[in-house]
């Protein structure tokens, strides 16, 4: 049997402690399979002394991050640090600088570094995988990078964040409120360690630069991705979506255009009877587009024993021996992307209005549609002791939902008419606008 692989993790918390188990528990089975052992020999964390629930005797301790990626007694440097500067950085750049292969869970590193760190591991003929930095346990990295090869991939998109998916679930389905679901999703170490990444839509659009390298051999480049997140959806927009037929999704959206790769992350209103919409909680999904091999991908996609697996499968690639660049295009070869312009987005439309209940008023937004070409599809009033209606009567003070949906339009006709409605005074409170996929 050849030597063992020997590996250096940087970042002992959940997910670190789970590679260590996992590797330690597999380990025959991954020596038989890879036809060498993957022995973890050394370890960096923060606190020597907290609980971690795996074993790191016999294994060489670090305190500084950096040290343990040059170390020589190491073959592959595993990042599970997080952020996309600071010591990790700096930490994977000595690593790639000492000839280490790099295995990382890091979308934030690679979102916004990706294409230099690629080149430069390139130089040094080191790898970098990195599938437990997309959709936790899915094999979606290399899914796109080897296994369609044959593909010309059209469009990429997903639920791609687990802890968003548990919220929007959780709301949906027991009436909860979105603090108390969110603070659930931290609970159950679903969230990053600052949740706004998770639910302002950052998280998701790291990981769709990443698909969209992987699938469109476009440098990642968070910039060019319109993001909107989730926290401006209420039970009000989920109730009327279900009643109208829709799930409601934080989806990852790439499309090759004429113009370029349209990069978006929003919520998504979703048929019902599409597999998407019927992925729920923290399991995440990909669907891709490819000329010969339309497919989705489900699975956990956040959690420690989901994200752990992703890593050991990159570990084992390295102990097989895999070799190849890490978006799969030679890094010079990997284009700019261009930055999506949301204004022409064309689709339907979900647009909920509290409308001033006065004699004109519904005249005034039929007026505005109708002046920026807007066809409406339906239009939805909940009176008294409805779901989104509210139990008093309507009133200038109280004042009466309105939903529409509208035919396919831009964007930009959306937004004029909706500035105009407001401008005209006849609604009370920000209007919420949510963009609708369908067949
Ligand atoms: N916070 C992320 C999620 C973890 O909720 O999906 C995996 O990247």
């Amino acid at each position: 049997m050849a030597p063992p692989l020997r590996i250096g993790i940087a970042g002992l918390g959940t997910v670190g402690a789970g590679v260590v188990r996992m590797l330690s528990r597999r380990k025959d089975e991954i020596a038989l399979r890879t036809g060498r052992p993957v022995e973890v020999v050394a370890v960096s964390a923060r606190d020597r002394t907290r609980n971690r629930d795996c074993d790191v005797s016999g294994m060489r301790w670090f305190d500084d991050a950096v040290e343990l990626a040059r170390d020589p007694g190491i073959d592959v440097f595993v990042e599970l640090i997080g952020g996309s500067d600071g010591i990790a950085c700096r930490a994977v750049e000595a690593a790639i600088e000492a000839g280490h292969d790099i295995v990382t869970a890091n979308k934030a590193l690679l979102a916004h570094h990706g294409a230099s760190l690629a080149a430069a591991a390139e130089a040094k003929g080191a790898l970098i995988s990195f599938e437990a930095a997309v959709a936790g346990g899915i094999p979606v990295v290399k899914t796109l990078r080897e296994a369609l090869l044959g593909n010309r991939v059209e469009r990429v998109s997903g639920i791609l964040n687990g802890t968003c998916n548990y919220i929007l679930t959780k709301m949906q389905e027991e009436g909860l409120s979105f603090e108390d679901c969110l603070a659930e999703a931290q609970h159950l170490g679903y969230a990053e360690a600052d949740p706004t990444f998770d639910i302002d839509g950052f998280d998701t659009a790291h990981k769709l630069t990443l698909l969209v390298a992987l699938a469109f051999g476009v440098q990642p480049d968070p910039d060019a991705i319109h993001v909107e997140g989730i926290r401006s959806i209420t039970l009000a927009d989920l109730t009327a979506a279900d009643e109208l037929g829709y799930r409601v999704k934080l989806l990852g959206v790439a499309v090759r255009t004429e113009t370029g790769i349209e990069q978006r992350v929003h919520p998504t209103m979703v048929p019902k009877h599409w597999p998407i919409a019927q992925v729920s909680g923290v399991t995440n999904a990909v669907a891709i587009d490819g000329d010969a091999v339309p497919l989705i991908l489900a699975g956990p996609g956040a959690g420690g024993d989901a994200t752990a697996s992703a890593v050991v499968a990159d570990l084992c690639d390295a102990a097989i021996g895999r070799r190849g660049a890490p978006f799969g295009y030679p890094a010079a070869s990997l284009r700019q992307a261009g930055r999506a312009t949301i204004q022409r987005h064309e689709g339907g439309y979900y647009i909920r209005l509290a409308v001033v209940d006065r004699p004109g008023s519904a005249a005034t937004i039929a007026r505005h549609m109708a002046e920026q070409n807007i066809s409406l599809e339906s239009i939805m009033q909940h009176r008294r002791g409805r779901p989104h209606g509210g139990d008093r009567p309507e009133s200038a003070e109280n004042p009466a939902p309105v939903v529409l949906i509208t035919y396919a339009t831009t964007e930009d006709a959306v937004r004029h008419a909706i500035a105009a409605i407001e401008a005209d005074g006849v609604i009370t409170a920000p209007p919420q606008m949510i963009r609708i996929e369908k067949d």
